[in-house]
C-alpha cells in the first residue's frame, strides 16, 4: 500500500472509530468467552464482537505480535461478516430447532399424560393362556400362553412394538399391535425390564426370519420390572467393546449377553456330559474339602488362612483325598473348585478354578494315558450329539470338529528336540535344554503348529510334583502326562503316583515337606498299596478351547484372578 493510501485508510478507520462504538480484538491475548470489547478485554475473533455487538461498530484488531489496535482492514471486514451472516443462520436454525423440540415434548409429555388413562384387559373372549417358558415355544404354537421373561431387543414403530423375549431358555421375537402400544408402559418401555405377555405363537411364513421362525402375537401384557432409560440405560453400563475392567464390574450385567449366556449353557451341557462320561467308565462321584491343611501343588500357590487359630489352606487339587478313596469306592472323581495364589496374568490363569479330577486304581500308564483320552472324547461326543449344544458350540467356535484319536503322544524329550528344530526359545531366549520347565509361550506355540490334541508325556522329576512315580530306569523322569490342546496348551495335568512308601518318604524329604500331616496320604502305601493315576482337568481351560474363548476369565460365572474378586 503506498503512503498517500494508507494515511487514507487511518483516516478512514480514524472517523469510523469517532461515529461507531469501537468493539476490539486481540488475535493472541483475546477471548470470545470473556472478553466484553474494550481494549483491555478484547475478543479473539471479529465474529465474537459481530456477534456480540453487531455489526454497525468499529472493529478494532491487534494482529499477533503487534502492540497496537489498529481498524480492521476492508477484506477482513468482508471475510468476517460472512462468517457472521453463516453464524447468525445457524443461530437462528439451532433457535428453530429448540423450538420444533420443545413442540415435541410437550406432545410427547401430553401423550405420555394421555397414555396413563389407557386401560387394557385380556380380550374377553380370550381363552385361558397357558403358562410355558420359551424353550415351549414350538410345542405351544397355536394355543393362548403366557410368557414372562426380560426385554432383550426393542423396536417401536408407530402403533407396533416388535420385542425378542428373554427367559434364559430362549429368544422369542414378540409383536404388539394397537392399543397395547398405546399404554404408559408401552411408551416408556426398556431394554431389560421384565414382562408378561400373553398372545398366541404363530409359525412365519417363509422369507420371514425370528428365533424359533415363529413369533407371539400378543393380546395382552404386563409390565412387572421396569429398567430405567435414559443416563442410566442398560446399552449406557456396558457394550460390547467397553475397558475389560468396566466389564469385569459389570460382569452380573454381561452374563445377560448372547454370548456370555451361550458359553454358560455350554459349561452346563459339559458339566452334564463329564458326569455322563464318567459314569459309562465306572467312576463314582465323591465331594472333596475346600479347607485343607496339606499342599499338593507346592507352596508358592497356596491361600492360607486362619482356622481356628491353626494354619490352613484352600484346596489346589483333590488329588490326594481322591487316592484315599480308591480302597473304599473304587477309581472315583470329583466336580471341585480348586485356589491357585497365582502370580502369573496370563489368559489361562484364575486363581479360584472347576478342577475335575479322577482317580484309578489297578492301571498302567499307558491305559492311564488311553483313558484321559476316552473321557475328553467322549464328553465331546456327547456334547455334539445334542442338537441344541452343538448350535451353541457351533455359535461361539464356527466349524468346531470332534478332535481325532488317537492323540498324539510326545514324549518330554521329543518335545524339547521339536522346540529346538523349530527355533522355538526360552523366555530368555535361549535354545531348551532337556530339564527346562517349558514355558506357557514355547508350549502355546508349539501345540499350535502342530494343531492337534497332544498327550505330552514323561517330564523330569525336578520340575513336577513330588508324588509322581518315576520312569523305571530312567528315574530322573516321571511318569506324567499333559494334554495340551490348540488356542490354549495345557488343559490336564496327571500322572501315575508313587506306590512304595519308602520312595514316598524320601520324595517329602528331597521337597523339603514335613511328612506328619500327610500320615493318612501315607497310609494309603501301607494298608494295602497298588498301581494307580490320575489327573486333573481344567474346566475353564477345556471351556476356552471347545467355545474359543480368548480367555478362562469368559468360561467362569465369576472370575477369581489376581486382585479381582468381585463382583
Ligand atoms: O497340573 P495341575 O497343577 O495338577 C494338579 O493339580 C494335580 N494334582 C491334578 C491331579 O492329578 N489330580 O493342575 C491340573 C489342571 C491343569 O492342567 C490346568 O488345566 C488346571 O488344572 N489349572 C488351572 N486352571 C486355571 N487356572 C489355574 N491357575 C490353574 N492351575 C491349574
Amino acid at each position: 500500500m503506498s503512503s498517500s493510501s494508507e494515511a487514507l485508510a487511518a483516516q478512514t478507520a480514524q472517523m469510523q472509530v469517532s461515529d461507531k462504538q469501537p468493539v476490539h480484538y486481540d488475535e493472541a491475548h483475546g477471548n470470545d468467552e470473556s472478553g466484553d470489547g474494550s481494549a483491555a478485554k478484547p475478543y479473539k475473533t471479529a465474529v465474537a464482537a459481530m456477534l456480540k455487538h453487531g455489526t454497525d461498530v468499529a472493529l478494532l484488531q491487534k494482529k499477533s505480535g503487534e502492540d497496537a489496535y489498529e481498524p480492521i482492514s476492508g477484506s477482513g471486514l468482508k471475510k468476517a461478516k460472512k462468517l457472521y451472516d453463516v453464524a447468525i443462520k445457524k443461530q437462528k436454525k439451532a433457535e428453530e430447532q429448540a423450538a420444533l423440540d420443545k413442540e415435541r415434548q410437550a406432545s410427547e409429555q401430553k401423550k405420555l399424560e394421555e397414555s396413563k388413562k389407557v386401560v387394557i384387559e385380556p380380550p374377553s373372549d380370550a381363552p385361558e393362556a397357558k403358562r410355558i417358558k420359551i424353550r415351549q415355544a414350538e410345542e405351544s404354537r397355536d394355543v393362548r400362553v403366557k410368557v414372562s421373561g426380560w426385554v432383550h431387543r426393542l423396536r417401536v414403530q408407530k402403533d407396533l412394538i416388535f420385542l425378542v423375549l428373554r427367559d434364559g431358555t430362549g429368544y422369542l421375537q414378540c409383536v404388539l399391535q394397537g392399543k397395547l402400544t398405546q399404554t404408559y408402559d408401552a411408551l416408556t418401555l426398556t431394554l431389560e425390564s421384565t414382562v408378561e405377555l400373553y398372545g398366541v405363537i404363530k409359525a412365519l411364513p417363509e422369507g420371514k426370519k425370528a428365533p424359533g421362525n415363529h413369533e407371539l402375537v400378543v393380546d395382552y401384557w404386563k409390565c412387572i420390572g421396569k429398567a430405567p432409560g435414559g443416563e442410566d440405560a442398560f446399552s449406557n453400563r456396558i457394550s460390547e467393546n467397553a475397558d475389560p475392567s468396566i466389564l469385569a464390574d459389570n460382569r452380573h450385567l454381561v452374563l445377560r449377553g448372547e454370548t456370555a449366556s451361550a458359553v454358560l449353557k455350554v459349561r452346563a451341557a459339559a458339566l452334564e456330559a463329564f458326569r455322563a462320561e464318567f459314569k459309562s467308565l465306572g467312576l463314582t462321584e465323591v465331594n472333596t474339602p475346600c479347607l485343607v491343611q496339606t499342599q499338593v501343588e507346592g507352596g508358592s500357590t497356596l491361600f492360607s488362612l486362619d482356622y481356628y487359630g491353626e494354619k490352613a489352606y484352600l484346596t489346589q487339587s483333590s488329588q490326594l483325598y481322591l487316592e484315599t478313596c480308591l480302597p473304599a469306592l473304587g477309581d472315583v472323581f470329583c466336580v471341585q473348585e480348586s485356589f491357585r495364589a497365582e502370580k502369573s496374568h496370563t489368559r489361562r490363569h484364575l486363581s479360584e478354578f472347576t478342577h475335575i479330577e479322577a482317580e484309578l486304581a489297578f492301571l498302567n500308564f499307558d491305559e492311564l494315558m488311553t483313558h484321559i483320552e476316552q473321557l475328553i472324547c467322549g464328553t465331546v461326543d456327547r456334547l455334539l450329539a445334542n442338537q441344541a449344544v452343538r448350535e451353541l458350540i457351533e455359535q461361539l467356535n464356527p466349524g468346531f470338529t470332534a478332535p481325532k484319536r488317537p492323540f498324539m503322544r510326545m514324549n518330554y524329550k521329543d518335545a524339547i528336540q521339536y522346540l529346538n528344530d523349530h527355533n522355538i526359545l526360552t523366555d530368555e531366549g535361549k535354545p531348551h535344554q532337556v530339564g527346562d520347565d517349558i514355558a506357557e509361550a514355547a508350549e502355546r506355540k508349539m501345540t499350535d503348529q502342530l494343531n492337534v490334541p497332544i498327550l505330552l508325556h514323561s517330564f523330569p522329576r525336578e520340575i513336577k510334583s513330588f508324588y509322581m512315580q518315576r520312569v523305571v530306569g530312567d528315574e530322573q523322569f516321571t511318569e506324567s502326562v499333559d494334554v495340551l490342546m490348540p488356542g490354549v496348551g495345557e488343559i490336564v495335568g496327571g500322572s501315575m503316583r508313587m506306590n512304595n512308601r519308602e520312595d514316598l518318604l524320601e520324595a517329602y524329604k528331597h521337597e523339603g515337606i514335613d511328612p506328619s500331616p500327610y500320615y493318612w496320604y501315607t497310609d494309603q502305601r501301607l494298608y494295602g498299596t497298588c498301581e494307580h493315576g490320575g489327573y486333573g482337568l481344567g474346566f475353564e481351560r477345556l471351556l476356552a478351547w471347545l467355545t474359543n474363548r480368548w480367555t478362562v476369565r469368559e468360561a467362569s460365572l465369576y472370575p477369581r484372578w489376581t486382585g479381582r474378586c468381585t463382583p
